[in-house]
């Protein structure tokens, strides 16, 4: 009696350019996923954070089921010809593959989900965001599970003071490492600071190995060999009793910090923590949002959403973020505004500077300090 809670999402155009997923493309994924209710899902709720748009479902199918993920290409699909009727821009941009073929992963959407058994009172929070990227979420996962000046239950809770282990991904490399805390935070600091190489997978309890938490890792950029926008993730966490409370979880969003993303993919830039109706990022394509959605699970329907973020105790992270925002944005072009260059590795700017290639020369009388250090074998 395993419930599965997937939430799916995809870009599949805007209005307008990358700002807004409008209602009628809501309306076309509620359609596909209303006509099979009881018969494959238990209960859906679908939103957007900016141009993605977000299907939360509940079944008991398990996660990576084909049924299911097919089930979400296909409401993208019926999304995605709305979308090119009404000429949206970017319709139907994170359906990367021609057609569905066994999972979603890999094809474009982002996914995260979790199986577990419900509790007699399950609340759960899911986190969307928008212009930004899965790492996004390693330093407020790392300080909802990990850090006891954010999470009092680690200190005042049996159940978690055994601590919770991180699933780290290389995503670059496709390697995955755990990491239990609190004995191994040093070194989880060490690979999850590398926001631009590990991405936290899944957080569990330690006590019992139960799931806590679960975040999107796809970086759509690696799949498609080239920039088609960023990775904005979606990210799970299961709350309260032996899990951090509700404002445990929501607690690092109220010190908003700078994430990777915002216009072209390309900047550094705040994660504004916003209610439904403020996920529409216009500024510079931003700043990043992030909204967070509660339910409680009632044998796996989603009873909600409670709109976590909209609430006025968030007021001051959203003035602070715009502050950091005016902040770096008279950075412009240059770094550490502007990203350092192997983050864009797979934006349109290495197409720039192919331009200036074969202009470069040697400079006359200038050693050339790479060649002599691999001469003297000190650099491979
Ligand atoms: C960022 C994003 C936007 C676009 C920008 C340029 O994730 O989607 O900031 O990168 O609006 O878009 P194009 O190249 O489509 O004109
Ligand atoms: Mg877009
Ligand atoms: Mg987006």
């Amino acid at each position: 009696n395993k419930i599965t809670v997937s939430v799916i999402k995809a870009d599949i155009g805007g209005l307008c350019g990358h700002t807004l997923a409008p209602e009628d493309l809501l309306e076309a994924c509620e359609g596909v996923l209303e006509a099979v209710v009881d018969e494959l899902i238990i209960d859906y709720y679908v939103t957007r954070c900016g141009d993605d748009v977000d299907l939360i479902m509940t079944h008991r199918m398990g996660v990576d089921n084909e049924e299911i993920h097919k089930l979400a290409w296909n409401a993208f699909e019926e999304a995605t010809k709305v979308a090119k009727e009404l000429k949206l821009y970017g319709a139907g941009q994170d359906l990367l593959a021609e057609s569905f073929s066994g999972n979603v992963r890999g094809l474009g959407p982002g996914c995260a989900e979790m199986e577990f058994v419900e509790r007699p009172s399950e609340p759960i929070v899911v986190f969307c965001c928008d212009k930004t990227d899965p790492a996004a979420f390693n330093f407020p996962l790392y300080k909802m599970f990990a850090d006891p000046f954010n999470t009092a239950g680690l200190v005042f809770d049996p159940s978690m003071t055994g601590g919770f282990a991180f699933e780290v991904h290389d995503i670059m490399d496709s390697k995955k490492v755990i990491l239990n805390t609190p004995e191994e935070t040093y070194s989880l600091l060490a690979l999850i600071g590398d926001v631009e190489k590990y991405a936290i997978k899944r957080v569990y309890r330690r006590k019992d190995n139960e799931i806590a938490a679960v975040v999107s890792t796809e970086k759509l950029n690696y799949i498609a060999g080239e920039y088609v926008g960023k990775d904005d993730p979606v990210a799970i966490v299961r709350a309260q009793s032996g899990f951090p409370a509700v404002g445990e979880v929501l607690e690092p969003f109220a010190d908003p910090h700078f994430v990777a993303g915002w216009m072209r993919g390309s900047h550094w830039g705040p994660l504004m923590p916003v209610g439904e109706d403020d996920a529409t990022p216009s500024r510079f394509d931003g700043p990043a949002r992030i909204m967070a959605l509660g339910f409680q699970l009632a044998d796996g329907m989603l009873v909600g959403p409670n709109d976590l973020f909209a609430d006025k105790s968030f007021d001051k992270a959203r003035e602070k973020a715009l502050v950091m925002a005016d902040i770096i944005r008279r950075m412009g072009p240059f770094q550490p505004h502007r990203l350092p260059s192997g983050m864009m590795e797979y934006t349109t700017v290495p197409k720039v500077l192919e331009k200036l290639k074969d202009r470069f020369e040697d400079i006359e009388d200038e050693p050339k300090k790479l060649e002599k250090c691999r001469e003297r074998g000190d650099v491979e």
